[in-house]
């Protein structure tokens, strides 16, 4: 190899060793080998030199350029391994850290104590039926024998909605009690709403949750709140199997066998004789206690079907019987679970729920527990 050739050696070589990165290796590639690298550029240059000298110093440059080559090859395989082992420390996985916390959805009060609701009546031969929240003045009044233009529809300050073209108003539902009428009359809900073709013929009986609305608002009271329907049809259902069947419902409820309800006469256009159910209760200290001292809190109403109920659902009110009741899902909720303003189960606020909500994975059952 000619002198400047093998001093050119030792210049490529050096550069090769300093280069401290794969980049800067790729550098020193393109100056030395690239298109007009300084080798490629000796080596074009040799069809200019006299013959006898041209295959000589071919030879030699070739001998350079694969002595370059081998270098920058057995340089970037070192390269490579120090920056693999580079980021393999960078970005090292350590197995040993705690587990970053997913979180965790929360049953909301209200639907841990529908599921409640459901599981006990379920364990009783209940099963769910459900109706629209925005009802049409027949479901919600007419059938349930409330007069027309009568103070009763008053009562309950109905929001309503603008009526449509055929002239017709609707109303967000009062109460869950159309839920009955859609149970008991056989009648076609129509297309538009197949998941309400609730029908069942007698003897039945359902339990229909769901959210109510009236124009109210204070601590215990909210524009929309929840209802749990309950109707029971039959024959020879009387007022005793009523009693018996919400006094067990209240002891299971709370999860006390000393829980004391009372039974007082009220009115309803759609039961007759009809009743509403407190549960005494201490609410001394700011503290809502079942089973002892000497409040009342009213949790439903109830009653027997009155006779022209049955008959507008086309059943005999002389072969068939029943009663129904209304429970008061918020009601209850805060009793068992001891919240005191209504207000706040309707806030969003996710603070409230992290603290009040129930675990996901609870499915309360009466057998294993409820809460
Ligand atoms: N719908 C009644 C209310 O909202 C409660 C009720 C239901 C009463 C069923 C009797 C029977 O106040």
């Amino acid at each position: 190899m000619n002198d400047d050739i093998s001093n050119l050696l030792t210049e490529a070589t050096s550069a090769v060793d300093a280069a401290a990165s794969s980049a800067a290796l790729d550098a020193v590639r393109v100056e030395w080998l690239g298109k007009s690298g300084r080798v490629t550029e000796l080596l074009k240059g040799l069809g200019k030199l006299p013959a006898d000298q041209r295959k000589a110093r071919g030879a030699a440059l070739n001998e350079l350029k694969g002595a370059v080559e081998g270098r920058i090859q057995a340089r970037l395989e070192n390269i490579r391994g120090t920056e693999l082992g580079a980021r393999l420390a960078a970005e090292r996985v350590d197995v040993t850290l705690p587990a970053r916390p997913t979180p965790d959805g929360r049953i909301h009060p209200i639907s841990q104590t529908i599921d409640e609701i459901v599981a006990i009546f379920g364990d009783m031969g209940f099963s769910v039926a459900d109706g629209p929240d925005i009802e049409d003045d027949f479901h919600n009044f007419s059938a349930l024998n409330f007069p027309p233009r009568h103070p009763a529809r008053e009562i309950h300050d109905t929001f309503f909605l603008t009526p449509g073209a055929d002239g017709e108003r609707k109303l967000l539902r009062t109460h869950t009690s159309p839920i009955q009428i859609r149970v008991m009359r056989r009648e076609n809900a129509g297309a538009a709403a197949p998941q309400f073709q609730v029908h069942r013929d007698p003897p039945l009986r359902v339990i229909g949750p769901g959210r109510v609305y009236r124009r109210d608002s204070d601590a215990t009271h909210t524009p929309m709140f929840h209802q749990a329907e309950g109707l029971v049809i039959d024959r020879d259902i009387n007022l005793g199997h009523l009693k018996w069947t919400l006094d067990a419902f209240a002891r299971r409820f709370f999860e006390l066998d000393s829980v004391v309800t009372r039974f007082r006469p009220h009115y309803f256009p759609f039961t007759e004789p009809s009743a509403e159910m407190d549960v005494q209760c201490d609410r001394s200290g700011g503290q809502v206690k079942i089973g002892e001292g000497g409040d009342w809190l009213e949790i439903l109403g109830g009653g027997m079907v009155h006779p022209n109920i049955l008959s507008t659902c086309g059943l005999d009110p002389d072969a068939w019987q029943g009663f129904a009741f209304g429970l008061g899902v918020d009601r209850l909720a805060m009793l068992k679970y001891g919240m005191p303003d209504l207000r706040d189960y309707f806030d969003g606020d996710a603070r409230w729920l992290a603290h009040y909500g129930f675990s996901a994975f609870a499915d309360p059952n009466p057998a294993s527990g409820l809460s």
